[in-house]
């Protein structure tokens, strides 16, 4: 046989491998989910990184890539460099992009969040920063979240320079200025899914019941909005998973009941470390049945469409740059990008497909 023969033979064997063995992207497929995370474009030349990333994900949002401070680096100034490395990524690996996010209080460029602008000023900035960043993704971004973690633990809307500080000077109902990026958004890209994104509002609590308020009205006025994600960083072990993942089902059934479209977003567990950055076994199988839990509860409903997980490694992660060192692992993937019984948690689920919640 000839050299040529035996190398199609095993390019072949590699393909074949390659497009059928399982992995979390597959089994989504089957689904009809999205299986998302975050991701840093700086990374995409680390090859675990890439490889896991492409082998295991069909969408991905900028972690921090399409916020304020990496795109604005001035008032004049759209630098769209690491947004695109995101979108080019995905293009080559065939991956949906999710967009986070066009407005919040937090992360915003120094010129802007000490900037004292007036109202109006504010406004125009606005209105004129989703416009030119939705039409520079128009076709390669499919959802946005438009907004970011608007309201606070009781469910009032939060302070920040949009609403009150001083805000973009609509003062008739607190939710106006929520209402208003809504309508700018539409009318930049008509076709991309828009989003409210919100923390600690995953399960059934005061800020969820005030979410859910906002979504009846828009929805009932005709404020174009198509969905909701549900960021859904766990911060602890002490919780009971059964009731969490009851309570996430309860508020998806009631968002997806208003024809809304729900995304779990930003899914992490922060375990406790020692010094070593090591967790407890123990720890690692609770991480898992979080994990298990929370994606049962999504495929529970039809209305739930994309899991995405706040990155994907280990290695590379907020929650250690957060909480000094005593909290990691987090996400389905070790330091070196070995699976964990997270990631086995997942599979299995998505493998199960879209049965009725347990
Ligand atoms: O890019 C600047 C760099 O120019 C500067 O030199 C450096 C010095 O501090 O900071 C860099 O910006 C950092 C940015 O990440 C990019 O790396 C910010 O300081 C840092 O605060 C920022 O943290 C991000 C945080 O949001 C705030 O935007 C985290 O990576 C990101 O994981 C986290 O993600 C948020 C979601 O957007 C919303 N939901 C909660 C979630 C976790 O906090």
């Amino acid at each position: 046989m000839s050299k040529n023969f035996w190398q199609s033979v095993i390019l072949g064997v590699a393909m074949v491998s390659l497009c059928c063995a399982q992995s979390l992207r597959r089994e989504a497929d089957n689904t009809g989910t999205l299986i998302g995370t975050a991701v840093r474009p700086s990374l995409f030349l680390e090859t675990a990184y890439a490889s896991t990333l492409a082998r295991e994900f069909s969408m991905v949002e900028p972690e921090d890539a399409m916020k304020w401070r990496a795109l604005r680096p001035d008032a004049n100034t759209y630098d769209f460099r690491q947004g695109d490395e995101v979108v080019h990524f995905a293009q080559i690996h065939q991956m949906k992009v999710r967009g986070h996010c066009l407005v919040w209080d937090h992360d915003n460029p120094d010129w802007l969040a000490h900037g004292h602008f007036t109202s109006r000023d504010l406004s125009r900035l606005l209105h004129e920063h989703i416009t030119r960043v939705m039409k520079h993704y128009k076709g390669q971004v499919f959802a946005w979240d438009v907004i970011n973690e608007a309201m606070d633990e009781k469910g009032n809307v939060r302070d920040s320079i949009w609403y009150n500080e001083p805000g973009i000077g609509l003062s008739e109902k607190d939710t106006a200025y929520i209402e208003q990026v809504f309508r700018w958004a539409r009318k930049a890209d008509p076709h991309a899914l828009l989003f409210y994104n919100e923390a600690e509002g995953e399960g059934l609590n005061r800020k969820s019941d005030a979410i859910y308020a906002m979504m009846k009205d828009f929805k009932g006025r005709g404020v174009p909005i198509n969905g909701v994600g549900l960021q859904m960083h766990v911060p602890t072990l002490e919780l009971d998973t059964s009731a969490l993942a009851a309570s996430l089902s309860a508020n998806i059934a009631r968002l997806t009941a208003l024809g809304l479209q729900v995304h779990i977003t930003e899914l992490d567990v922060a375990l406790p470390i020692d010094a070593n950055g090591v967790s407890r076994p123990d720890d690692l199988v609770r991480e898992a049945d979080l994990y298990r839990g929370i994606v049962r509860a999504c495929l529970g409903h039809a209305g739930c469409t994309a899991i995405q997980t706040w990155g994907f490694t280990d290695k590379y992660s907020w929650i250690g740059s957060h909480s000094r060192h005593t909290r990691g692992q987090g996400l389905p993937f070790d330091r070196t990008y070995q699976p964990k019984s997270a990631y086995r948690a997942v599979l299995e689920e998505l493998s199960a497909g879209r049965l009725p919640p347990h």
